[in-house]
């Protein structure tokens, strides 16, 4: 037998690319492929690429630009560009840059065992009728106790800021069947947590066993049915989807955890409606109040835009002013960067440096929040799941029922268990824990 071919697949940006990165190792893995950390060793390179600000895409350049050497001393190399800069840009990649071989956008993937075959260039950008993850090779890989789960893609929202609506296309679910079969096939290979993905998630909306949608918290019901999964998540929910029922379900599956990531990007009326967001600043108050409502205890994370053309100080002051007002265990924030194709990027910009002092004093306050948030926990009882060995001897790490990271003194321990635990310590960027009996 021929020695195994070898892939470097690196991935940019979401959640959503990581489990596509997956997807796209296991139906390389069938045509003979198995993952190489070495760039140098590999027979192809697969780029699955990030578009949402411009350092993602300007980061996939230069990293081409580094490959030039290996292409010239192994000319048989794949160079393949994934992902949504394939998505946006196509056969542009190719004339940018001849030593790429293959662009594949998102909804193509199922194709790219044929295009890796293929003698010369090849660009794929199609959104087919069908959904290809009927197309790719089911999982069979074990990884470990946490998993991915893609139940929608693509966003109809067209924020005004944002390529999703462009680069994944218009919002597109999964039939509730093909799902709950995925879902119970990774618990029965050991998965006891699972992060149902979607750009746009809580607008999930997929066919029913019996026809007629289900809505994302009817299926997170059905999940929690599912005995062995322990803990279900879901990211990224835009505000104007968080229906009544999903609310509900924080307070009552139990296997749903106190944790949503619920991007709000601005506090300013002004600026949200520029954005096209659709909401205001007060009416996402009132829904974090009643989320909070239905699971006291939950901890609420967001991202933000600082910086967005038109946005004055007032406006800036405002975000600041919502974010106090939540109360945030984490978020992301920031610069806002034009986007070629989207409406904001018609609109003259806010000086960098005012952006750049935005982004400071609101990371600033969002750092307290956080630590805040990590202090509150000293003296709690949570849930761990146990993800992998600490660094110490006799040391686990794992992540929270809030997602916090927490190390646990457990020489019994193993990856997978989930215990609880009580927390004694918090630092920077994660908690210490001891396990309680039982
Ligand atoms: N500039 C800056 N941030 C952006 N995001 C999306 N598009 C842009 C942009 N053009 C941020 C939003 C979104 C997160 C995934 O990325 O905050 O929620
Ligand atoms: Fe982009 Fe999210 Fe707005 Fe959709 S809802 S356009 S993915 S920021």
């Amino acid at each position: 037998m021929s020695e195994a071919k070898k892939l470097f697949l690196k991935t940019y940006g979401c959640q959503m690319n990581v489990y596509d990165s997956e997807r796209m190792a296991e139906a390389m893995g069938a045509e003979g492929y198995v993952l190489t950390e070495v760039a140098e060793e590999a027979d192809m390179v697969l780029l699955n690429t990030c578009h949402i600000r411009e350092k993602a895409s300007e980061k996939l350049y230069s990293d081409l630009g580094r490959l030039k050497p290996l292409k010239l001393a192994k000319p048989d190399l794949k160079i393949g560009v994934a992902g949504c800069v394939a998505q946006a840009e196509g056969a542009e990649i190719l004339r940018r840059m001849p030593l790429v071989d293959l662009v594949v956008g998102p909804q193509a993937y199922h194709r790219l065992p044929e295009m890796a075959r293929s003698p010369g260039q090849v660009v794929d950008t199609e959104f087919p009728p069908e959904d290809k993850f009927d197309h790719l090779p089911a999982r069979k890989t074990n990884r470990g106790p946490t998993a991915f789960l893609t139940v929608q893609e693509g966003c109809d929202k067209f924020c005004t800021f944002c390529v999703v609506p462009y680069t994944r296309g218009s919002e597109v679910s999964r039939p509730v069947a093909r799902l709950l079969a995925e879902a119970q096939d990774l618990v029965a290979r050991g998965v006891r947590e699972i992060t149902l993905l979607g750009q746009n998630v809580n607008a999930f909306h997929g066919e029913g066993p019996e026809g007629g949608a289900w809505t994302l918290g009817r299926l997170i019901r059905a999940l929690d049915e599912i005995p062995g999964l322990e803990r279900i998540r879901y990211t990224t929910s835009h505000p104007n989807d968080m229906d009544d029922d999903l609310i509900a379900a924080h307070g009552d599956a139990a296997s749903l955890m106190p944790y949503l990531h619920l991007p709000v990007q601005s506090g300013s009326d002004r600026i949200l409606r520029a954005m096209n967001r659709r909401h205001t600043a007060n009416s996402y108050l009132r829904l974090v109040d009643r989320i909070r409502a239905a699971r006291p205890d939950i901890l609420l994370t967001s991202d933000f835009i600082v910086g967005f053309p038109g946005e004055t100080d007032a406006d800036f002051e405002a975000t600041l002013d919502l974010v106090r007002a939540v109360g945030y265990g984490a978020a992301f924030s920031f610069k806002y960067s034009a986007r070629p194709g989207t409406p904001a990027a018609e609109k003259p910009p806010v000086p960098a440096e005012v952006a750049d002092a935005r982004l400071q004093a609101l990371q600033a306050l969002i750092t307290a929040q956080q630590h805040a948030a990590q202090k509150a926990m000293v003296g709690r009882r949570v849930g761990v799941l146990y993800e992998k060995p600490g660094r110490l001897p006799g040391q686990m790490v794992g992540k929270s029922d809030h997602l916090m990271a927490v190390h646990v003194d457990d020489p019994q321990g193993q990856v997978g268990d989930l215990v609880q635990v009580e927390v004694i310590a918090s630092s920077t960027n994660s908690l210490a824990a001891r396990r309680l009996p039982g």
